[in-house]
C-alpha cells in the first residue's frame, strides 16, 4: 500500500499540462494546510497530520484554483485550502459513520484513535477552514462553504436513515449523492468563480464522482483505491450498483446486509459485478461528465482554463482512488 502515489495520475496529468502557476499554487495550498493544522495539542495534531500526510487527490482545491484562474491569487489559494480542510473533516467524520477501516491507504483515524478522537479531529479540521477564511474577512467563501457543509451533513444523515434498506429508489440515492458529494464540487468551482453554467459543471462532475466512487467500492482492490472493498455493503449503504444489479438479479434484494462479514461482502460485490451493473453505472457517470463538459463552453475560459477543467473531469472517470 505504501507504493500508492500521493498524487495519482489523473491529477499529475493536469499539473503536467498546466502552466507553472498551477503546480506552484497547489504547493502553496499544501503548505497552508500544514500550517493550519499544527499547534492544536498532541492528540489532535497527530491525527490531523496523519490524515493530511496520507495524501488524497486534492481535487476540490484544484477546481477552486482552476476556476479562479491565475488572477485568483491569494484569495483562491485561501479558499482552496479551506475547502480541502472541510473535505478532510468530512472524510474523518464519514469514517466514523461508515465504520471504515481504511482511508487513503492507511487505517482511518476512527480505527487507530477511536471514535471520540476522530470526531474531535474532524471538528478541528472544520474549524480551521472557517478560521482561515474569517481571518481574511472572506464572508462570501464562509457562506458558500458553510452551506456546502450543511448539505453534506444532511446527505450523510439521509444515508444513515436509509441504512440496510435495499428498497431505496434511485431518485433517493441520487438526492443523497447530490447532498453529500456534488454540492462540495459545486462549491469548489463557485469559490473560484461565480457562474451559473460553471455551477452546473461542478454539480454534474460531482455526481459522477460519487457514482464512480460507489463503483470502486464494489470493484476495489484496496491496493488501488486505498479503501476497503465492500465498505458500503458492510455499513448498509445501498448504492446505484446494487440498485441496478438487483433489477437483473432480484435475489440480491433478499440478502441480509446486517448479517454480512467482510468475506460475505466480497461475494456480494462479485455478484453485483456479474450482472453488468457496474458498466451501466460507469456509463451513467461518463454521460454526466460529458454533459458537465458541455456546460463549460458557455463560461468563457481561456483555452488553457477550459482544457484543464476538461482534463480534471476526464480524470474523474479514469480514476482508481
Ligand atoms: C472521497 O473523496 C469522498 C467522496 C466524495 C467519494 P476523494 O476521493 O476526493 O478523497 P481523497 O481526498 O482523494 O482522499
Ligand atoms: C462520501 O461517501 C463521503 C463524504 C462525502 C464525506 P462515501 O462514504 O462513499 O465516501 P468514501 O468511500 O468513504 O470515501
Ligand atoms: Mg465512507
Ligand atoms: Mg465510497
Amino acid at each position: 500500500m505504501s507504493k500508492r502515489s500521493a498524487v495519482p495520475p489523473p491529477v499529475t496529468a493536469v499539473l503536467d499540462a498546466s502552466s507553472r502557476w498551477l503546480p506552484a499554487r497547489m504547493g502553496e495550498v499544501e503548505e497552508r494546510l500544514r500550517v493550519e493544522i499544527r499547534d492544536h495539542g498532541e492528540q489532535l495534531g497527530e491525527d490531523a497530520a496523519s490524515t493530511l500526510a496520507a495524501g488524497g487527490k486534492r481535487l476540490r482545491p484544484m477546481l477552486v484554483l482552476l476556476c479562479g484562474g491565475e488572477a485568483g491569487g491569494e484569495s483562491a489559494v485561501r479558499a482552496a485550502t479551506a475547502i480541502e480542510l472541510v473535505h478532510m473533516a468530512t472524510l474523518v467524520h464519514d469514517d466514523v459513520l461508515d465504520q471504515a477501516p481504511l482511508r487513503r491507504g492507511h487505517p482511518t483515524v476512527a480505527a487507530t484513535s477511536g471514535r471520540a478522537r476522530a470526531i474531535a479531529t474532524g471538528d478541528l479540521l472544520l474549524s480551521r477552514a472557517f478560521a482561515l477564511l474569517a481571518r481574511a474577512g472572506d464572508a462570501r467563501s464562509v457562506a458558500l462553504l458553510a452551506e456546502a457543509a450543511v448539505s453534506l451533513a444532511r446527505g450523510e444523515l439521509a444515508q444513515r436513515q436509509d441504512a440496510f434498506d435495499t428498497g431505496i429508489s434511485e431518485a433517493r440515492y441520487l438526492d443523497r449523492c447530490r447532498l453529500k458529494t456534488a454540492t462540495l464540487f459545486e462549491c469548489a468551482v463557485t469559490l473560484g468563480r461565480d457562474d451559473e453554467e460553471l455551477r452546473r459543471f461542478g454539480a454534474r462532475v460531482g455526481l459522477a464522482f460519487q457514482l464512480l466512487d460507489d463503483v470502486l467500492d464494489v470493484t476495489g482492490p484496496p491496493e488501488r483505491t486505498g479503501k476497503a472493498r465492500g465498505t458500503d455493503l458492510l455499513d448498509g449503504t445501498v448504492t446505484l450498483p446494487l440498485i441496478l444489479a438487483a433489477e437483473r438479479d432480484p435475489g440480491l434484494l433478499t440478502i441480509d446486509l446486517q448479517g454480512l462479514d467482510p468475506e460475505g461482502a466480497e461475494q456480494v460485490c462479485e455478484r453485483i459485478a456479474a450482472t453488468g451493473a457496474l458498466e451501466t453505472v460507469r456509463a451513467r457517470a461518463l454521460d454526466l461528465v460529458a454533459e458537465g463538459k458541455r456546460k463549460l463552453a458557455a463560461v468563457g475560459f481561456d483555452g488553457e482554463g477550459r482544457r484543464l477543467l476538461e482534463l480534471v473531469a476526464d480524470g474523474m472517470v479514469q480514476r482508481y482512488s
